[in-house]
């Protein structure tokens, strides 16, 4: 134990426990079939993950880094000193630590659903900022939003980079928007990525990025079903289908079977045509004016928008009203 590690408390809410089974075993029971997005994080999706974001195709990180580090004075003027910063979805605290010299939090809660990967990440952020008090929780944000015991009080803060709230459908983001708005209360903040409608070819290379990484990223869902649920999935037979649809407004991802076939989970056979998919993960596109009707009605007004020159991408904060 090092003098930084009493900064540093791990809570196990045991998100395993909602389980991956039932929910592999019903999405491809449904018509079309599907998984949700949340079972990619395993330990090597975690770090596929990670790989995805420095891919030259994918923008979002560095258009938002840039916004970050550049207005980081504003955002902590906002956010006000002495928060308690929340971050669910937190990965590898990447981003938060743009912000955290200026914004110096009370305490930073990191939440995400892959346990080893969150330990080890609130043990390297514990390192470079030995100041911090960390309360790391191991949850499914998309199923509960709680705090830690013993998180200090102050105003909350939650802060969404990376334009994770576009993995939800609108509906998907008024509720989550609802229950942030339970967590931070009234005149609480949300610090929030979103990522803007574009030309359809910049969107659709940011998902199928040349070395592969996001192909391999959506395959290995296929090899946790065979390595933790006992399934018989050939990845070869299967292909990553990323496109942007226009009409939804989003990057819709797929596993395409690339043949008729059979296959076994659990004890239990699922038949693919070929062509047929398993729709793995939306990322909704919205322009401001989507976006801010969207906050509105979660119970949110937006203070200040930031973006990019070329409007790729915004960061939003808003207050609980
Ligand atoms: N939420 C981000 C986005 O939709 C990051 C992300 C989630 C992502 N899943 C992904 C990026 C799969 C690439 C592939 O852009």
């Amino acid at each position: 134990m090092n003098a930084h590690s009493k900064k540093i408390s791990f809570h196990d809410f045991q998100p395993e426990l909602e389980s991956f089974r039932e929910a592999v075993l019903d999405g491809l029971s449904r018509k079309p079939k599907q998984i949700p997005p949340k079972f990619f994080y395993d330990k090597t999706g975690s770090k596929l993950f990670e790989a995805i974001l420095e891919q030259p195709e994918y923008y979002i990180p560095n258009v938002e880094r840039a916004l970050l580090q550049k207005h980081a004075d504003e955002f902590a003027e906002l956010i006000e000193p002495g928060a308690i910063l929340i971050e669910p979805g937190s990965g590898s605290c990447e981003k938060v630590q743009l912000l955290l010299e200026s914004v110096l939090p009370a305490a930073y809660v990191p939440m995400d659903i892959s346990g080893d990967f969150l330990q080890q990440s609130a043990f390297d952020l514990g390192q470079q900022f030995p100041w911090l008090h960390i309360y790391a929780a191991c949850i499914d944000f998309t199923h509960k939003m709680i705090l830690p015991q013993g998180v200090p009080q102050g105003r909350r803060v939650v802060f969404i980079p990376g334009s994770s709230l576009g993995n939800f459908d609108p509906l998907g983001v008024q509720h989550f928007l609802a229950g942030i708005h339970r967590l931070v209360g009234k005149c609480g903040g949300l610090l929030v990525g979103v990522d803007r409608k574009k030309d359809h070819a910049t969107l659709n290379a940011a998902y199928n990025d040349a070395a592969g990484i996001t192909a391999n990223f959506n395959l290995n869902l296929l090899s946790r079903i065979n390595n933790e649920l006992n399934g018989n999935f050939e990845r070869d037979k299967f292909a990553h289908y990323a496109y942007y649809n226009d009409q939804p407004g989003r990057i819709e991802m797929h596993l395409i079977s690339l043949e008729d076939q059979l296959v076994n989970i659990a004890g239990q056979d699922f038949c693919f045509t070929e062509g047929e998919c398993i729709h793995t993960e939306n990322s909704y596109k919205y322009s401001p004016d989507e976006f801010i009707s969207l906050a509105n009605a979660g119970g949110f007004r937006h203070k200040k928008i930031w973006s990019d020159n070329n409007h790729f991408f915004s960061i939003y904060f808003l207050e609980a009203y």
